[in-house]
C-alpha cells in the first residue's frame, strides 16, 4: 500500500553569518519558516530490495544525486535493512531558489521510509540522520518556525505565526548555486547583526515591526552572482513593496503581504519568467 505526504518549502525569515568553520561550512543565525508552498512526495514498498524514484520534472534527476535517493539509502545503511521503496515526487517547489525543495524532499523520504519500513525511528533520531545529507534537512524533520544554529542543523523550534498570516513570494527565472554563494561571503569583512533584536519583534507577533527586521547576508552574494538580482530589487523599491528579502541563498524573494496588493506591469516584462504567488505559513502541525 502507498503512503503519501505533502514536502514544504521554507523561507528564511533572517539569515546571518557569524563565522566560517574549519570545515569549510558557514556558522549561522537564521530563522527559518515552513510555508505552504509543497511538493508531494509518494511512497511504496518494492519487493525487490531496490530504492528507485520518479518525478513529473524531467529537469530533476532521479538518480543517486537526489537527497531522496541519497536519504532513504542513508537510513538502509544506518538500520541495517534490506527493504526497498519506490518513491514518486510531484514538484510544485522550484529547484535553485533557496526555498529548500531538496532538503524538504529528503526529510520527507526519511519519514516514509521510517513508515514503511517500521524501522521506528523518532522525529530526533531521524534529524541526527538528516545532518548527513544537508545543513537544511533537520530543520523540515522539525517544521514550523525555527531558530537553526550551527550550520543550519542544531534546531531549536519557535512558538508558531499565526496560519492566516501571508507572503508574497517572486520566484526569478534563474538560479543560485548555494555552495557559489558561501564562497561570496568573507566573514572578516562585516560584523554580525545580533538576531536577538529580530527574534524579540518577531515575539510581539506584529508582522510590522518584524518584517522591518528582516536580513539576509546572502543578498550581498546573489547580488555579486546575478547581475539581474539588484536590478529586479530597484524595481521592487520603485514599486514600494515593503521589505523585499531573499530566501537563503536565493534566487526567491519574500515580503509581508500578498502580491495581488501591488501591480506588477511595471517589473514583470522586465523579467520574463517571473513567477508570483501569496502564500501562508504552512498549516501542517
Ligand atoms: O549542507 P549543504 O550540502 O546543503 O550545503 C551546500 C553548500 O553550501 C556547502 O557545500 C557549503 O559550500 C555551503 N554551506 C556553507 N555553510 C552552511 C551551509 C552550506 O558554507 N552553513
Amino acid at each position: 500500500m502507498s503512503i503519501a505526504s505533502k514536502s514544504y518549502a521554507k523561507i528564511n525569515l533572517f539569515l546571518e553569518i557569524t563565522g566560517k568553520r574549519p570545515d569549510g561550512y558557514h556558522d549561522l543565525e537564521s530563522v527559518f519558516l515552513e510555508i505552504d508552498l509543497a511538493d508531494t512526495l509518494e511512497a511504496d514498498i518494492r519487493d525487490d530490495g531496490e530504492i528507485r524514484m520518479t518525478c513529473d520534472d524531467a529537469s530533476i534527476p532521479v538518480d543517486d544525486t537526489n537527497l531522496v535517493i541519497r536519504a532513504a539509502k542513508l537510513l538502509r545503511a544506518e538500520t541495517g535493512s534490506q527493504a526497498g521503496i519506490f518513491f514518486n515526487l510531484h514538484k510544485k517547489i522550484p529547484a535553485g531558489g533557496g526555498l529548500g525543495g531538496g532538503s524538504s524532499n529528503a526529510a520527507t523520504a526519511l519519514i516514509l521510509a521510517n513508515q514503511l519500513w517500521r524501522i521506528g525511528l523518532s522525529r530526533n533520531e531521524l534529524a541526527k540522520l538528516a545532518e548527513k545529507i544537508g545543513s537544511d534537512v533537520p530543520f523540515f524533520l522539525h517544521g514550523g518556525l525555527c531558530l537553526c544554529e550551527g550550520r543550519g542543523e542544531k534546531v531549536t523550534p519557535l512558538t508558531a505565526l499565526n496560519h492566516d498570516i501571508k507572503f508574497g513570494l517572486l520566484m526569478p527565472p534563474w538560479i543560485i548555486s548555494t555552495a557559489a554563494a558561501y564562497a561570496k561571503i568573507d566573514v572578516h569583512r562585516t560584523k554580525p547583526i545580533p538576531i536577538r533584536p529580530f527574534l524579540d519583534a518577531l515575539m510581539s507577533k506584529d508582522p510590522q515591526q518584524w518584517a522591518a527586521l528582516a536580513f539576509n547576508r546572502m543578498e550581498y552574494a546573489a547580488s555579486k552572482i546575478e547581475p539581474r538580482y539588484p536590478l529586479l530589487n530597484h524595481l521592487l523599491e520603485r514599486e514600494k513593496i515593503p521589505h523585499p528579502r531573499l530566501s537563503g541563498s536565493g534566487s526567491a524573494i519574500w515580503f509581508h503581504g500578498e502580491t495581488e496588493q501591488y501591480d506588477w506591469t511595471a517589473i514583470t516584462p522586465s523579467f520574463p519568467g517571473l513567477q508570483t504567488c501569496t502564500v501562508s505559513a504552512a498549516n501542517n502541525t
